[in-house]
């Protein structure tokens, strides 16, 4: 049996009350000056000031203690929304983009997304498992303990599976949890040019039972965009991946308001995703459905767009998460210290918000809250020590990595 105490640290932490959070909630952290956290063979077992922690505890259990030298500690990030599982980067397009190209051009032009497909059928599953896991580590040492990651540049079955098994590969290598979700719908393909129903058609009727099959992902997304795929469609195909008993997520009103937000709420979907676009009246009506609105600032970055209005959405009580995003398109970035800091600066949300954006809001996104996002007993010790006195250091020292030290089970991996 393993008893270690982790002591001399400032701890702040959200606190899981059951849901996630949104409105004032968002924004409160619990928080220790003199902190202490006991792990039991991985698992938090008590966390407060240290006085606390130790009062009628028999310290003679304990087999190790780790001085964490006034570092602050936070529990370990939670990347909600990652296409990682890529075979290559996208560097001329980000050319043209920044030429003045728009992103949904270079799609209808055959590029975009559909690059990214040509090169995943050319790629071995090896190199999308090499590809994913060498990202999934680059995010690991910026403190990501646990990250989505999507298919979505395959198309049709065989290398939708492809991607799913690359996928579950990296999951077993790397010392993250990982949560795949199936996006057999990010772009139509251009066998189906002319009939993107068909295509809904096809997933719904083969790619998914597939899926479904090898038990290979947990959630099921799609790309719901003018000139990509309708309200309509996406309704379909979502409707039906709950039938078959998977959680559904929309990327949702990123270029235009299309209304995802609102087939979210409709559909009780776990997150809508980007929501640059998303109107007032769809963000009240997430906030009903209890739909987490995952953001993700980078893309806004890198797209030179506004950003969503993350303000608007806590103030309308609606809980928002954050996410990188990472894909060789839109947001080429592993780095969640970089989207708090765009959280922070860009988008108004304070540190605390911004933290409980991208632990436990986050974990709510993927269906992980019960084991991680916030550092309590019962759930696992994921946690980061930063090299600064508050959580506001992730925004404040910018272009940095403040992620000093980064523990997974309450095992150092960084
Ligand atoms: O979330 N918007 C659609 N999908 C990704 C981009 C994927 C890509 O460009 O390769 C996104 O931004
Ligand atoms: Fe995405």
């Amino acid at each position: 049996m393993s008893v270690k105490l982790f002591h001399n640290c400032r701890i702040d932490t959200p606190l899981d009350t059951g849901t996630p959070a949104g409105g004032r909630a968002q924004g409160k952290i619990s928080h220790f000056s003199n902190g202490a956290l006991l792990v039991e063979n991985g698992l938090i077992c008590r966390i407060g000031e240290e006085k606390e922690v130790l009062a009628n505890f028999q310290t003679d259990t304990i087999t190790r203690e780790i001085d964490c030298q006034s570092r602050c500690m936070i529990p370990g990030f939670v990347d909600p929304h990652t296409h990682i599982c890529f075979a290559k980067r996208r560097e001329s397009e980000f050319e043209m983009r920044i030429a003045g190209t728009p992103y949904l051009e270079i799609l209808k032009q055959g590029g975009g997304i559909l690059s990214s497909v040509k090169a995943v059928e050319a790629a071995t599953e090896d190199e999308l498992y090499e590809n994913s896991l060498k990202h999934a580590l680059t995010a690991l040492s910026f403190g990501t303990t646990t990250l989505e990651i999507k298919s979505g540049y395959g198309l049709d079955t065989e290398n939708e599976l492809k991607m799913l098994a690359a996928i579950d590969r990296a999951a077993k290598t790397t010392p993250q949890d990982v949560v795949a979700t199936f996006l057999g719908a990010h772009a139509i393909p251009p066998r189906y040019k002319d009939n993107p129903d068909g295509f809904i058609n096809h997933i719904i009727d083969e790619m998914l039972p597939a899926v479904r099959d090898q038990n290979i992902a947990q959630h099921c997304d799609i790309f719901c965009e003018k000139g990509v795929f309708t309200i309509d469609q996406g309704r379909r195909l979502l409707r039906a991946a709950k039938d078959c008993g998977m959680q559904v997520k929309i990327h949702a009103d990123e270029v235009h308001d299309l209304g995802g937000a609102a087939l979210a709420a409709e559909l009780g979907a776990i997150s809508a995703d980007h929501l640059l676009a998303a109107s007032d009246e769809n963000i009240i009506k997430m906030a009903q459905a209890g739909v987490v609105a995952n953001l993700l600032p980078a893309t806004a970055y890198s797209l030179r767009k506004p950003y969503a209005r993350a303000r608007r959405m806590i103030d309308s009580n609606l809980p928002v998460a954050l996410a990188t995003d990472c894909n060789p398109g839109s947001s080429y970035t592993e780095s969640m210290p970089f989207i708090i800091g765009l959280a922070v600066l860009n988008m108004n949300m304070s540190p605390a918000e911004a933290l409980t954006a991208s632990t436990l809001n986050s974990a709510y996104a993927i269906g992980k809250a019960e084991t991680t996002g916030s550092l309590e007993p019962g759930k696992l010790a994921d946690f980061l020590l930063l090299d600064g006195n508050s959580p506001a250091i992730l925004a404040y020292h910018a272009g940095a990595n403040p992620v000093a030290e980064v523990y997974k089970r309450g095992e150092k991996v960084v």
